[in-house]
């Protein structure tokens, strides 16, 4: 029987970090063997915010960046399909079809749309008609290949619920040609940044990178935020919610240790450079088979350009079968040759 299709993916914005690892690469790997897996990199919705000549130019290199980023951890290039949005025209048709299956007020009260406006510095009256479809092309997206099941962070849920009522609308109005995805959220939740002050990300410049050097995590860890109240290492000190503990739990595999510095931290009996020299330690033995992998991969050159190019091509083939699908199902086939 053939595999259910999985369409995931992320907007161009260059290299991934341990909060993306955490909230999606590490249920990527876990699914690419029992899924046909799509991973998109969503140069078009990157343009909903950000579409300075500057944003363009950097797309490429920020594109092979992240699926650089995705083969180190693991992903392997054999079994799933990398491809650019905008190199995949099908979805421009697909979108504009279901902007004819979504209502305004459905878009508009969406929280994600105006966080991500907010997080853009545009003002409600200056809401870009394109930003307010995101979720629209979103489910263009995920419904060109005709996936079954989409993995994605809780901020993207809402997203995928559209996608799920733009299928239906579809299917009842001009007959059964997509199937209604399923959403998948990570458990854990967003990864907090070394600055304890919201989610990892790099634009806050609090993050730690796939691709950093030992030398790098080493310093960002060293300069993370802990427990503001514990100015000296024989105080008492609060392990739930501590970034530096979040991050043991998560990356650090060596639970013995893990309960041992807790104990100690509660009782004011272990100092921070211990606790963070460790944990540093950990996140480098995590990261230490991606600078592997990343590196042999470097050493092919044009390597990563193909995987993006073959991917291109094979998801431009399941793109034409389903706008085949789609106008034949829509009556809209007249007057070709
Ligand atoms: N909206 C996703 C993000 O937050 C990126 C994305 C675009 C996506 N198209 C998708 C995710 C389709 C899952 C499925 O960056």
């Amino acid at each position: 029987m053939a595999k259910k299709r999985i369409l995931t993916g992320d907007r161009s914005t260059g290299k991934l970090h341990l909060g993306h690892y955490v909230g999606s690469i590490a249920n990527r790997l876990r699914l690419q063997d029992e899924y046909q897996c799509f991973f998109i990199i969503a140069d078009l919705h990157m343009l909903t915010t950000k579409q300075r000549r500057e944003d363009i130019e950097a797309a490429p290199q920020n594109i092979r960046d992240q699926v650089l980023d995705q083969l180190a951890a693991g992903i392997d290039p054999n079994k799933v399909t990398y491809y650019v949005q905008s190199a995949v025209k099908e979805v421009y048709q697909l979108n504009l079809i279901f902007e004819m299956l979504v209502t305004v007020p459905r878009l508009t009260r969406l929280p994600s749309i105006k966080d991500m406006a907010r997080a853009a510095l545009i003002e409600e009256e200056q809401m870009p008609f394109g930003l307010l479809g995101y979720p629209v092309l979103q489910a263009a997206d995920i419904l060109l290949p005709r996936a079954n099941l989409v993995p994605v962070g809780k901020d993207n849920e809402a997203h995928v619920e559209i996608t799920r009522e733009i299928a239906r609308r579809f299917n009842h109005q001009y007959g059964e040609v997509f199937p209604v995805p399923d959403v998948m959220v990570p458990e854990v939740g967003t990864l907090v940044g070394i600055d304890g002050q919201g989610k990892m990300s790099k634009s806050l410049n609090n993050a730690i990178l796939l691709s950093d050097d030992a030398k790098t995590v080493e310093q960002k860890v060293r300069g993370m935020y802990t427990d503001p109240n514990r100015v000296r290492a024989d105080i008492p000190g609060k392990v739930e919610g501590n970034p530096v503990f979040i991050y043991h739990d998560a990356f650090n595999p060596n639970v013995e240790e893990v309960n041992d510095l807790k104990e100690r931290y509660r009782q004011g009996k272990v100092g921070d450079v211990e606790v963070k020299r460790k944990l540093a330690a950990a996140i480098n033995a995590f990261l230490e088979p991606m600078r592997e992998r990343r590196a042999q991969y470097l050493a092919q050159p044009g390597f990563i350009d193909d995987v993006i190019l073959s991917g291109n091509r094979c998801m431009r083939e399941v793109a034409a079968e389903t706008v085949r699908m789609v106008e034949e199902a829509m009556g809209l086939t007249y007057l070709r040759d």
